[in-house]
């Protein structure tokens, strides 16, 4: 068995999370990724520029980007659908941009108004304008084990749109488990199939934790060499086009595992417990993560 010595944590509580929360107010959510700043976290998603008609929650974006004290190292990031999205992500002055599909035309429809090729195609501008500003664009590719809409999807459909995300010209992959439904054995065989197109160096995973699967799954993914894990602290969040689909994975969980197995995160955990029972105490909630309960 070889774990990685190091592992990148992608914190989405601000988008992945907030996104599918009740509204919060702008100044709470500046504050919250300030806090999430000061815990030595290297990715923050800081927001969405989607259409504020298909999530509210998003609308203030520009704001909050604009707004939060930036770390040196610290890379805040943004969704970008269309390039009306990145012009804005640009003004806002995002570090980073991702772009977003699905392994299933019924969750892209939902999602995103439109069909998976086309999604794609909406994409080209879009990378290409990143890229002509140096700025690196992610891309998430969602449904990898189900679709809420069209069923299980089978491990080469991923590793083909997998291989058109990195075609258009994203720099890694992130493999969204979107409504939480894999195990390890499922995970194993999706991850193998897309093992075979690209290098695991370009692949993220993106657990949601719907199933209480969540930490199983990126056991198994770590024993495969990944080595960056999207989580959302205090397991805030899901999606809005994905009915019952809970939070991602929390942070707080990743990190114990992580540091359980001697994976360096560069990450603290018990200032991210903090921030996670902050912006929860915001939200009239208490965090999902186990650790964090049991941290208190
Ligand atoms: P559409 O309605 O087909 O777009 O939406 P349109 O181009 O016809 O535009 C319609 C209206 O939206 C126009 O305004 C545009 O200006 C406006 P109107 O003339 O009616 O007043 N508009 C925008 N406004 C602001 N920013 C924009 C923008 N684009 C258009 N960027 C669209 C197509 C893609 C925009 C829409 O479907 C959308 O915003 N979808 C986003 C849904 C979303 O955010 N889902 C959650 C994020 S994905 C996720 O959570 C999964 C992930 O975590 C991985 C996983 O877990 O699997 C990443
Ligand atoms: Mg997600």
């Amino acid at each position: 068995m070889k774990l990685p010595s190091r592992v990148k944590i992608v914190e989405m509580g601000a988008r992945d999370g907030l996104q599918n929360e009740h509204v919060v107010s702008t100044q709470s959510k500046i504050q919250f990724i300030n806090q999430l700043s000061n815990t030595g976290l290297s990715h923050i998603e800081a927001g969405s520029f989607v259409s504020p008609k298909w999530v509210p929650q998003m609308a203030d974006s520009k704001e909050v980007l604009e707004s939060v004290i930036r770390r040196p190292n610290v890379r805040y990031s943004a969704l970008t659908p269309n390039l009306q999205g990145l012009e804005q992500a640009i003004e806002a002055g995002a570090d980073e941009v991702a772009i977003f599909t699905s392994c299933s035309e019924g969750f892209c429809q939902k999602n995103t108004n439109c069909t998976l090729m086309e999604s794609l195609e909406r994409f080209i501008p879009v990378v290409e304008h990143a890229s002509a500003r140096d700025i690196p664009v992610r891309g998430y590719l969602s449904c990898v084990i189900d679709c809420p809409y069209d069923g299980p999807t089978p491990p080469d459909k991923v590793a083909e749109i997998a291989t058109l995300l990195l075609d258009v010209g994203c720099y890694e992959v992130s493999l969204g488990d979107t409504i939480g439904t894999g195990t390890p054995v499922r995970v194993q065989q999706m991850l193998s199939s897309v093992q075979q197109v690209m290098p695991t160096q370009q692949i993220a995973v993106h657990f949601h934790d719907t199933w209480g699967q969540a930490i199983a799954n990126i056991y198994q993914a770590l024993q495969m060499g990944v080595s960056v894990i999207d989580s959302s602290v205090a397991g805030l969040g899901g999606c809005p086009y994905a009915q019952g689909a809970s939070g991602n994975v929390a942070t707080e969980d990743v990190l114990y595992l992580c540091n359980q197995l001697g994976i360096e995160t560069g990450v603290n955990l018990e200032k991210v417990a903090q921030v996670g029972w902050d912006i929860c105490a915001e939200l009239n909630k208490s965090p999902t993560s186990k650790v964090s309960l049991a941290l208190r």
